[in-house]
């Protein structure tokens, strides 16, 4: 089984290429599921539901999101009509939506994903951990799910890391978002599981996370905020992974990164071109 995860929308730009590339690469790469980070793609700031059907009807099976999830205040209603958008498992009991769900892919695989958000340097939400272990316990690996991928969204490296480890062999993947830069950690890990620290952002990077670089910079010159933080417009770069999954075992066989237009040198997994 092929996975593609995309990572975290941001703002036109963003969704522009997202909307315009993920068609073309869900062919290209014969992939059988499909998840998006959609947290910052309102405006730099939340999703609204219109954006969340655009993604959906561009071929996202599942739209993840993280501390940005409330930021439109729609979501909070509109979050209950659509199964396939999550918020962070480990929010307070109660909150709207859900975190985790059991999905159907195209090759007709039930696909496990859970969207947790991190706590160093982050809201002091429930432990992630518990949280996440709750969930494979609840619908483990070639238990109850084919294939389990986790987006931990997630500041600190070394929340992530841990969390790779921690569920190391219980889960086909652990990938982190948040940070919108892409790191070069990608790798399978002993036992199985497929990670990366972070997948980097759907947006413009002549930004600041890609948001407009003046504003940033005069907060961090002056302390002083003068203007909202605007999404920035220039071509984005579409960053994520892809994953190959062992179909025996729900495991990872490889994960490679792809970063597609804009300014970052390009990547596409060798792994599925040389197939096609
Ligand atoms: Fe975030």
């Amino acid at each position: 089984m092929r996975l593609l995860f995309l990572g975290d929308v941001v703002g036109r730009s963003g969704r522009a290429a997202l909307l315009e590339t993920l068609p073309k690469l869900r062919e290209r790469y014969a992939a059988d599921f499909v998840v998006v980070n959609g947290e910052n793609s309102a405006g730099g700031f939340g999703i609204s539901e219109v954006i969340l059907t655009e993604l959906l009807d561009a071929g996202a099976d599942v739209v993840t999101t993280g501390n940005h999830i409330w930021d439109q205040r729609e979501a909070l209603v509109f979050i209950e009509r659509y199964d396939r958008l999550l918020r962070p498992v480990n929010f307070p009991a109660g909150t709207p939506g859900k975190g985790a769900g059991l999905f159907k892919a195209a090759n007709g695989a039930d696909v496990l994903v859970v969207n947790a958000l991190g706590r160093v340097f982050m809201s002091d939400l429930d432990d992630p951990f518990r949280a996440v272990e709750d969930e494979l316990a609840a619908c483990g690996l070639k238990l109850g799910a084919d294939a389990i991928l986790i987006d931990f969204h997630a500041e600190a490296t070394s929340e992530k890391q841990a969390m790779a480890h921690f569920v190391d062999g219980r889960a086909t993947a652990v990938i982190g978002t948040h940070t919108h830069v892409p790191t070069a950690d990608e790798q399978v890990l002993n036992g199985g599981t497929a990670y990366i620290s972070d997948a980097g952002m759907c947006g413009d990077f002549d930004s600041v996370l890609g948001m407009d670089k003046e504003e940033p910079i005069s907060r961090f010159l002056t302390k002083i905020a003068s203007r909202r933080f605007a999404p920035s417009k220039g071509a984005a770069t579409v960053c994520g992974v892809g994953i190959e999954v062992d179909d025996a075992t729900g495991l990872a066989r490889a994960i490679a990164p792809i970063r597609l237009g804009g300014r970052l040198s390009q990547a596409e997994p060798a792994f599925w071109l040389e197939e096609a």
